[in-house]
């Protein structure tokens, strides 16, 4: 994985975990990602960290690699939002909202604290910011029908770039487009509830900068492409202003969890 700052892993004077990751401050947002392939005795381990209703979820998928994926990526997300609250994996409890983007529960008393996940194909991303609602989408670059998809999602003038563009450069801006858009249905939390024609995405801007209509409300949100792995596209939108980034790569965990990945 490139990009990837080592992360010292200090233990704690309780010799209980690890130090507390301080918040990023105003303007930034810390960027973590890790694979989601684990030993089975990992797995076991990694799903002792979740609540009654993730590990009905984890067993409710028909794929053993399905299981293990959401396990390893929903334990990750515990053991790092443990690290900055300074609580235990298994002590995080999470609120949703209407259409179930996932929050601190109140009783964390962490009210600054925003962060938001996103995998696919073996890779989770997280995005932690306490600096407004943040929204984040990773996506494995993988052959599509491009120009079938893209006239349901995009304007019409996208549509015209992407079909002006050779095979290889016209999947890459498909993706790279598609993760923008879902990393801002994420953000607002409206997930694919929301119709993505509500989404004006000015692409060709640096940062990108998407508008959302919903209802009587407009909002403004700032899309920045991520660089994390290759194959992956990935965007991240945050609420107003561009945020700085910090790559951070691999959660850090405690010793011994980490000796149970692969
Ligand atoms: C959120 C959503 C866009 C995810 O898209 P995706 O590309 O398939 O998945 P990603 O990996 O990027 O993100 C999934 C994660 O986003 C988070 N998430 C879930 N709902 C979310 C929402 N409404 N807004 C933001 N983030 C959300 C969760 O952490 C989720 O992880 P999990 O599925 O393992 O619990 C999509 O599932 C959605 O729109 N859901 C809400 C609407 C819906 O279908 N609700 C059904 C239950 S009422």
């Amino acid at each position: 994985m490139n990009r990837q700052t080592q992360v010292s892993e200090v233990q704690s004077p309780t010799g209980s975990g690890l130090d507390r990751l301080p918040l990023p401050p105003p303007g930034e947002v810390h960027l973590w990602w890790t694979s989601l392939q684990v030993s089975c005795t990992a797995r076991l381990h990694l799903e002792r960290m979740l609540d009654v209703e993730e590990r009905r979820r984890a067993q409710s998928f028909y794929f053993p690699h399905h299981r293990t994926s959401f396990v390893v990526a929903h334990a990750t997300l515990r053991l790092l939002l443990g690290r900055y609250l300074s609580i235990a994996p298994q002590d995080v409890v999470f609120a949703y909202g209407v259409h179930g983007k996932p929050a601190l529960a109140e009783s964390l008393r962490a009210p600054r604290l925003r962060f938001n996940m996103s995998h696919s194909a073996g890779l989770a991303c997280y995005a932690i910011g306490a600096d407004g609602e943040v929204g984040v989408d990773v996506e494995q670059v993988r052959p599509v029908d491009v120009l079938d998809i893209a006239p349901q999602f995009f304007s019409a003038t996208e549509v015209a770039l992407l079909r002006s563009l050779p095979a290889e450069p016209r999947r890459q801006r498909f993706f790279l487009l598609w993760t923008a858009l879902e990393a801002v249905l994420k953000a607002t939390g409206g997930g694919l509830t929301m119709d993505p024609r509500q989404i004006g995405l000015e692409s060709q801007s640096k940062p990108m900068v998407a508008t959302v209509a919903d209802g009587g409300q407009v909002s403004r949100w700032a899309v920045q492409r991520l660089d994390l792995v290759p194959d992956y596209r990935a965007a991240l939108a945050t609420e107003g202003r561009a945020k700085r980034l910090r790559y951070l790569g691999r959660p850090p965990v405690p010793t011994a969890d980490l000796d149970r990945r692969q």
